[in-house]
């Protein structure tokens, strides 16, 4: 792995953050506490992370407070060494559950974020159309949101976040919905697609082969009030297809991961080895 500059900022630091939500009867609850990251800024690469942890843990409540759109309680949260206050063009959030505009045509849900950069409408609906071309929804520019399978409104809502390129993409389960033969496509995908952008992505599932398949850094949470417990590299090369799902390797990693996640939910912390 290519190192880090010593002379550039994290791209993403979280040191000691802990988020508290105000429930209906008034009592304070914990989501997350004490959670550390950084992810270091590496020259001409991406870092692609991915989240695994119990329902409930934090993960979407860690990817709002990264996507500026929840405050942390306490801690500080750092993007290239400046807090962050709030959204940014620097930050694109796929979430949890659909998100295009219902009212925009696919197209226009797509050329949605470069309208908002001023870009051109000629140039923006390029754009846009290359986006919808590379999700596999060709043809379905003048559609509707409604008139779309859940699976394509979600690929409607990856080609809107990558077509403004930001330089950190949140994934919140994103494929989450979609049934198997539509997510495997999507993981090649987005694995194409990461090394395209070269940004960082940072990824939540439950899926442990869809971890295993994507990152280059896997990192378990305990259950709430969650926070990191353990990271795993997984040492695949950056290409990946399918068919390396079938490797040994492939496999132990797997498996590794699962061992980690059993330990995590014993609230152990051992190390095992990769
Ligand atoms: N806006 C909010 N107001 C109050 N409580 C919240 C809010 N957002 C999250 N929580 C609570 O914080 C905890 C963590 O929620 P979060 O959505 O981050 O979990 P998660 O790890 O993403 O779970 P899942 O895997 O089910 O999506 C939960 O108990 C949730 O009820
Ligand atoms: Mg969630």
């Amino acid at each position: 792995m290519a190192e880090a500059r010593a002379d550039r900022p994290p791209v993403l630091e979280l040191k000691n953050v802990s988020k508290s939500f105000t429930t209906a009867d008034g009592r304070t609850f914990q989501a997350v506490k004490d959670v550390d990251l950084v992810i270091p800024d590496v020259p001409d690469a991406g870092e692609f992370r991915v989240f695994l942890g119990p329902s409930g843990c934090g993960k979407s409540t860690i990817l709002n407070i990264v996507a500026g759109l929840y405050r942390q309680t306490t801690g500080e949260a750092l993007l290239r060494g400046k807090p962050i206050n709030g959204p940014g063009p620097d930050r694109g959030m796929v979430f949890q559950s659909y998100s295009s505009y219902p009212w925009l045509t696919v197209l226009e849900n797509v050329a949605f974020g470069l309208k908002l950069r001023g870009v051109g409408r000629e140039e923006r609906e390029g754009q846009a159309r290359t986006w919808i071309k590379k999700v596999g929804l060709e043809g379905s520019e003048r559609k509707y949101p409604k008139q779309l399978s859940g699976g394509m409104r979600q690929r409607v809502a990856i080609a809107r976040t990558l077509a403004v390129k930001p330089q950190i993409i949140l994934m919140d389960e994103p494929f989450g919905a979609l049934d198997v033969q539509t997510r495997l496509g999507m993981q090649s995908l987005i694995n194409e697609l990461w090394e395209e952008i070269q940004g960082t992505i940072l990824f939540v599932t439950h899926d442990v082969a869809e971890a295993v398949f994507l990152a280059d850094t896997i990192h378990i949470l305990s259950a709430a009030p969650g926070h990191f417990v353990q990271e795993i590299e997984i040492d695949l090369p950056v290409h990946r297809t399918e068919d390396i799902k079938n490797t040994s390797r492939f496999r132990e990693l797997e498996t590794l991961v699962l061992d980690h996640i059993r330990s995590a939910a014993r609230g152990g912390n051992v190390r095992l080895t990769t």
